[in-house]
């Protein structure tokens, strides 16, 4: 991976240079290579010709922080992009509160603390990978709503997970755009191991941006990771992530559970609990408290009547379970030959395979918890009322989905891990890597 303080990233110049044909783009000073040659001089527009010339070169100092765009985007924009959010989403506009609530959660979008280069970074962002803006500003809402619950007094907190909301994901400027539009595809060890550099990339990035308190990198880095070692980049554990830092994990992920009626927020304290020590108890009673607010306001109800077809008396959601089954099944079975196999393996390979094995017993224990197992056999479902019947529903198809999720996430760690090993150790751990990263 490049380092973003002396080498011009490709795919960022290459987004550079596509903007600057709808755009202006203009260096605001003059642009050296590492050896002293002046590549660009101060006030020169950039022009797509220019990639050739720019993308051999280390550059003493990165490219970003010499770049103006016409038209960066400012606090005042993300100001609008919330509100158009909280128009469309009663229940984020609920859990942000009503009248002054609001007024005030919007002056504190407006008053968010970056700079005109950090704006020309998002506004390239939003360029290049649409609908980023609007889900920076997402995630700023629903840390706001968290916040509002766990630390309501902290206005200088607060301030700080906007601005780390709005650039949590500027690292994808630096990864192959092709990621983003394949993300249907299984991802191979490569792949992975890019997509989960984003956080690091965006931390580089920021960390050396003026206008951009050196705190706000360090969330960015955070975002992905999990209390119990599950996440990435680092893997970092529970003492070793800031909360802050964890609440902007936790937003980030209840992000997709809000404004979207095929995942309502009623699927989100199901989603966080599913595996236990992934997230902190004070998020999960903050989210806990959330859904009560929405079921007293009626709106948790609204949602879910809106997720088409979500018929309770349906069974086609026992297809998918047991899809589900069978795909632990078969990495079970997977599991037990790899065993047999690796009598005379390397510690590290051992260590991989212990840390799967416990993973797969923590993601069976969650799923009897759910009583998703009995479910199968029609027991739960046969004695359950009309409404129960559709909270049932729900919960089983989140459980799915989310269990699905981290099998996935499984295969990604352990592509990650496997460079330490020799490759007929790799070849030997495939089977386990593909059949968990397998569609259910
Ligand atoms: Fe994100
Ligand atoms: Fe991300």
């Amino acid at each position: 991976m490049q380092d973003a303080s002396a080498l011009v990233n490709t795919h960022y110049l290459r987004h550079l240079v596509s903007l600057s044909a709808e755009e202006e783009v203009k260096a605001t000073e003059d642009v050296f290579s590492a050896s002293g040659v002046k590549l660009i001089g101060k006030g020169t527009r950039i022009s797509e010709g220019m990639y050739e010339r720019i993308v051999s070169h280390k550059l003493i100092r990165p490219l970003e922080s010499s770049i103006s765009i016409g038209d960066p985007v400012t606090p005042q924009a993300l100001k609008l992009t919330a509100e158009s959010l909280l128009d469309s989403s009663p229940s984020l506009a609920r859990l942000i509160g009503q009248s002054s609530n609001l007024d005030s959660a919007l002056g504190v979008v407006k008053s968010a603390q970056f700079g005109e280069q950090a704006g020309a970074l998002l506004k390239l962002h939003e360029a290049r990978l649409p609908a980023s803006l609007n889900h920076g500003v997402l995630v700023g809402l629903v840390a706001m709503s968290l916040m509002k619950r766990m630390r309501p007094t902290d206005r200088g907190a607060l301030d700080r997970l906007i601005v780390a909301s709005f650039f949590h994901d500027i690292g994808e400027l630096y990864i192959d755009p092709a990621l983003h539009r394949n993300r249907s595809n299984p991802f191979n060890a490569e792949e992975w191991q890019q997509m989960a550099a984003h956080p690091a990339i965006g931390h580089a990035v920021l960390k050396n941006m003026s206008g951009i308190a050196p705190i706000i990198a360090e969330l960015v880095l955070e975002h992905h990771e999990r209390l119990d070692g599950g996440g990435y980049p680092h893997g970092r554990r529970k003492g070793e992530i800031s909360e802050e830092g964890h609440i902007l994990a936790v937003a980030e992920t209840l992000s997709r559970f809000i404004g979207d009626s095929s995942e309502p927020f009623a699927y989100a304290e199901v989603a966080l609990k599913i595996i236990p020590g992934e997230f902190s108890h004070s998020v999960i009673d903050a989210v806990a408290a959330c859904r009560e607010e929405l079921r007293a306001a009626r709106v948790l109800q609204e949602e879910i009547d809106a997720v088409e077809g979500l018929d309770p008396s349906s069974t086609d959601f026992q297809v998918g379970m047991s899809g589900l089954f069978t795909k632990i099944g078969q990495t079970c079975d997977v599991m037990a030959q790899l065993e047999s196999q690796s009598k005379e393996a390397s510690a590290g390979l051992k260590h991989l395979l212990s840390e799967s094995q416990q993973y797969l017993q923590r993601v069976t224990r969650a799923i009897s918890s759910t009583g998703l197992d009995q479910a199968l056999n029609g027991v739960t479902l046969g004695e359950a009322s009309e409404a129960d019947l559709l909270q049932i529903r729900l919960e089983f198809d989140v459980t799915v989905s989310e269990v699905h999720w981290r099998l996935v996430e499984l295969s990604r760690r352990l592509m990650q891990q496997q460079t330490k090993l020799a490759p007929e150790e790799v070849a030997l751990l495939s089977p386990l890597v593909n059949v968990l990263a397998k569609r259910v």
